[in-house]
């Protein structure tokens, strides 16, 4: 064991014990500040990312496989309430997205009765074929956790939020979808969800043809109520 004061052959260690001294609690680097991270640059990527449509994907051109387990693998580290990790996808890719399409114009079509249209009908058919991959979102709900509804959705759509930015710093497109069979309870035991889980709709993804036009939003100020004393 080296003794403690020999601090100087370790500069990580000094540099943090020096930090500790000048600051109190409150004014310590942040995590992020140490991250290695560029700041503009995770600034840029969240503010850039938007949601493209099938529509405006290059026909025929597949994603790689590796690629959606890196998108997929970024959604596993999302926060989830004790960890429950609530989210399940079902990826549909070659082959696999027609069963998605006639599965879900199916459903569609036995389930939506007089209000049937025909060019939903066919959009359901059509949207699948027109992605490189689609994956289903699901929420699977932690039988042990006693978790609130509400939190094991929200802990999905953060794993959604990674998805969309990593999707965005791949320089591909997609968004998700809450359309088609998304809240048919029969639809469920087709994407290994039972009663107590949640269908929470799609994503769809592709390669970008079509840039979708820049965007705007509330100033984040009058979103924002700030307490200082
Ligand atoms: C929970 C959720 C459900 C959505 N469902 C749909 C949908 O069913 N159809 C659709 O066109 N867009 C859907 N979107 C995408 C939104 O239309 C899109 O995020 C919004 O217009 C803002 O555009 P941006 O994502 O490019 O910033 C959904 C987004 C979220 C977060």
């Amino acid at each position: 064991m080296e003794p403690d004061n020999l601090i100087a052959f370790h500069p990580e260690k000094f540099l943090n014990q020096v930090q500790n001294h000048l600051f109190p609690n409150s004014m310590r680097m942040t995590s992020f500040e140490n991250s290695g991270l560029d700041k503009e640059q995770v600034n840029a990527l969240i503010r850039s990312r938007r949601s493209v449509f099938t529509n405006q994907f290059v026909p025929g051109r597949e994603i790689p496989d590796v690629w959606i387990w890196q998108l997929l693998e970024n959604a596993r580290w999302a926060p989830s309430h004790k960890l429950t990790q609530p989210w399940q996808f079902t990826v549909f890719a070659g082959a696999g997205r027609q069963r998605l399409a006639i599965f879900q114009a199916e459903l569609y079509k036995q389930k939506s009765g007089d209000k049937f249209k025909q060019d939903k009908y066919q959009k359901l058919l059509r949207t699948p074929l027109e992605s490189s991959h689609v994956l289903a979102i699901g929420m699977k709900r932690s039988l042990t956790a006693n978790i609130p509804e509400v939190e094991e959705v929200a802990a999905v759509a953060c794993a959604v939020q990674n998805i969309y930015l990593g999707v965005t710093a791949f320089g591909l497109g997609g968004y998700w979808s809450t359309g088609g069979v998304t809240y048919y309870e029969e639809a469920k035991p087709f994407f290994g969800l039972e009663e107590q889980d949640k269908l929470l709709g799609f994503f769809y993804l592709g390669f970008v043809q079509i840039p979708s036009p820049k965007t705007s939003r509330i100033p984040i100020s009058e979103k924002t109520r700030w307490v200082g004393e």
